[in-house]
């Protein structure tokens, strides 16, 4: 994956679960043109993947910091990527995509169930399952993607993927999970360890997370 050029603070900066999406992307053949959308774009970094191999890259995200971060990282590579402000999939609810990508926020927060996520935490926590963005994006994604288009979502094996499977299945997709990678607990995880042990989501012995992405494919 190539380096940004901007990170503000408050912005997600490319880590191992952007790493692990950036791979799945270099999996699938994107014919000159494809229609691409990258939604919580962050800083660019996976909008930028796409638009390097000639893609047509619409990213969203709900952080105007991150909107203008990722602006200003397509202008200093020089790729041509329409960057757009909004709530998931609303600012691009009339149209249709070939690929999908998104790394949203999965993160079980322990408060989660009481108040949402607020401030540079939007980027990670997703409600007491960390499921709060991922189930929205299983409703909502099929509706946008043409016949073939694939839908490709990194997330933690600690929110459910084999839920995330069930649900794009259910909607009549071909999902599977095709990438996973181990990585150490990170500084948000080992912040909430107890807690995540005390739910049952990690083991004793577990020092490591998962990470996983699920593909899903819309039938011809
Ligand atoms: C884990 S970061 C991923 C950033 C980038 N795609 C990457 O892989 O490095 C999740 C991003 O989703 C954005 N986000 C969270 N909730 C969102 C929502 N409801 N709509 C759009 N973007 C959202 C956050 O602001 C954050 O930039």
């Amino acid at each position: 994956m190539s380096v940004i050029a901007l990170v503000p603070p408050g912005v997600y900066a490319p880590q191992e679960d952007t790493e692990l999406l950036a791979g799945a992307l270099s999996d699938e053949p994107l014919p000159p043109g494809a229609e691409v959308l990258d939604v919580g774009t962050g800083s660019g970094a996976l909008a930028l993947e796409a638009a390097r191999r000639g893609s047509r890259v619409t990213a969203v995200d709900v952080s105007w910091s991150a909107v203008w971060a990722a602006r200003l990282n397509a202008r200093v590579a020089g790729l041509p990527v329409r960057i757009l402000h909004g709530n998931l999939f609303e600012p691009v609810r009339d149209e249709m995509f070939d690929v999908i990508l998104a790394n949203p926020p999965y993160v079980p927060a322990p408060d989660g169930h009481r108040r949402p996520p607020r401030g540079a935490a939007r980027a990670w926590d997703a409600g007491g399952d960390g499921r709060l963005v991922v189930d929205r994006i299983c409703r909502q994604a099929p509706g946008l993607l043409r016949p073939g288009g694939v839908l490709l979502l990194v997330q933690s094996a600690l929110s459910g993927p084999d839920l995330t499977v069930g649900q794009l299945r259910a909607a009549g997709l071909k999902a599977a999970v095709t990438r996973r990678r181990r990585i150490p607990l990170g500084p948000v995880l080992r912040g909430r360890e107890r807690w995540l042990r005390e739910r049952g989501l990690l083991s004793a012995a577990d020092d490591k997370e998962e990470l996983v992405v699920v593909r899903a494919e819309l039938p011809v």
